[in-house]
């Protein structure tokens, strides 16, 4: 391709380089977009259900059978938590998981109304990292916490897990007795512990649409 006359044949050299560069960018593009499916390198097991019908379909598991949760499972799970929107971007959620018997013991006397923590062979306990708060005291490690939490709960259900939400925060008894167990740095704060496990009772679906809590508007 002569772009530039004879005599000029280094241009010519220095315009296909030129747009060789302007083209490579066009053929070697290999970033995966948001809206992209499937979901690139984020391995999804077949048969997970769609994020709609897990929404509308989950319901709090409080039971559970012996069979073991994967690894992998947990770390998909890890991964849909860490997957959830945070205020800046500060990502103040961190996540402890428990699978050692001595420990799940003695953390299910913390919420005596937990009694589903004992039956749970692993839970994830969800804190939030004062310290990572761009605007402190602010109330955002609680409100990212609860949307990481919430895209756990989500996740297990569309993967055939159960989970449930059990609270340690606020309440002002439970969170140090965490804390210390998990020996977790004074400004992290365990906002909940969500025992996961394959369910162990089956519960019916409920549509809890209400237009009486639905304002356009105006209330
Ligand atoms: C902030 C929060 C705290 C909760 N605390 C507990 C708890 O300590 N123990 C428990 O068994 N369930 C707890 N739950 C689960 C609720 O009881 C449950 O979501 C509610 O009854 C609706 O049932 P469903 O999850 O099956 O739709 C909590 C849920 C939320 C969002």
């Amino acid at each position: 391709m002569k772009i530039f006359p004879r005599s000029y044949p280094s241009f010519n050299l220095i315009a296909l380089v030129l747009i060789a560069l302007m083209v490579a960018p066009l053929i070697t593009d290999t970033r995966i977009w948001a809206q992209d499916q499937p979901a690139g390198n984020i391995k999804v097991p077949k048969g997970t259900l769609d994020a709609v019908t897990a929404i509308l379909t989950r319901r709090s598991i409080r039971d559970y059978t012996s069979r073991p949760v994967p690894e992998e499972m947990i770390k998909l799970l890890l991964t849909a938590g860490m997957a959830a929107p945070s205020a800046f971007n500060e990502r103040s959620t961190e996540f402890v998981v428990v699978n050692d018997p001595k420990i799940l013991r003695e953390i299910s006397q913390v919420n005596p109304a937990s009694l589903q923590l004992k039956k749970a062979s692993v839970v994830i306990v969800v804190c939030g990292n004062q310290n990572k708060e761009k605007n402190k005291g602010q109330g955002y490690w609680q409100l990212n916490g609860a949307v990481a939490a919430e895209n756990i709960l989500i996740a297990a259900h569309a993967v055939g897990l159960g989970a449930v939400w059990t609270a340690i925060y606020p309440y002002p008894d439970r969170i140090p007795k965490v804390q210390k167990l998990l020996n977790l740095p004074a400004e992290v704060i365990p906002l909940n512990i969500i025992p996961i496990g394959y369910p162990g009772e089956r519960k019916m679906q409920e549509n809890r649409f209400d237009p009486s809590r639905a304002h356009y508007n105006r209330w």
